[in-house]
């Protein structure tokens, strides 16, 4: 993937910035950087598709001027595609929308590598995997989500482990070579596991910012 390939053969860690102080979210987007994050996760909620509201384009353009690393924009909000214009204006490297929030996930995704930016498709965890096997071609990065999207700190759904194997069945059989990003409850231990089941980019928010050694947890996400 150019300008966000990182060596396939390592990990991604995706620190999501939904657990960091947002009074100096700046500082803190900074600070895992520092601490050896690859990409920043950003969390980007409308109080409809989710039951919780963080922030938009203004912020991602303001994180852009702190940070070097691509930024992975996860959009939680309905009708995506009316916003995806300003948020690759702001900045967005990769940008993410859900199957389950737009009626024309095809035209979306198509929409969204026509700006310039690179294309994620997100299934919630009650959707089947298998809904993506015609979306395959158009996508960079599928991100499977381990929790019902719209808060930090909630526990790994353990299905996900076998939702993961679905999902690389259905790689190896429509030979497109997405990222497989995971999202929620990521900590030392869900990690190995996931990896394991073929995920290359892992989000993790409640567990790298409270952790009081950044880059130990960083490090561990990667099985180190
Ligand atoms: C949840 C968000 C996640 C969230 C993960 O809706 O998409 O990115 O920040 O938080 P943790 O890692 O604490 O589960
Ligand atoms: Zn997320």
């Amino acid at each position: 993937m150019s300008g966000i390939g990182i060596d396939r053969d390592d990990v991604i860690v995706a620190p999501s910035l939904l657990s960091a102080d947002f009074s100096c979210l700046g500082d803190e987007a900074a600070d895992v950087v520092e601490a050896g994050a690859d990409w920043l996760h950003l969390d980007i909620m409308d109080g409809h598709f989710v039951p919780n509201i963080t922030f938009g384009p203004r912020v991602v353009a303001a994180l852009r001027q702190r940070v070097k690393v691509p930024l992975d924009v996860h959009l939680m909000i309905e009708e995506p595609e009316r916003f995806l214009g300003e948020f690759v204006e702001a900045g967005a490297d990769i940008v993410t929308v859900h199957f389950e929030a737009t009626v024309h996930i095809h035209r979306t995704l198509q929409r969204i590598r026509d700006l310039g930016a690179k294309a994620g498709v997100a299934v919630n965890p009650g959707t089947p995997v298998e809904v993506l096997r015609d979306l395959l071609d158009l996508v960079d990065l599928v991100l499977v989500m381990s929790v019902n999207p719209g808060f930090g700190g909630q526990a790994f759904i353990t299905g996900t482990l076998a939702r993961l194997k679905r999902l690389a069945e259905l790689l190896a059989t429509s030979g497109s070579a997405p990222y497989v990003e995971v999202d929620g409850g990521i900590n030392r231990d869900t990690a190995d596991r996931v990896r394991r089941y073929g995920a290359d980019v892992l989000v993790a928010g409640s567990y790298v910012f409270s952790s009081p050694d950044r880059a130990e947890a960083i490090a561990s996400l990667r099985g180190r």
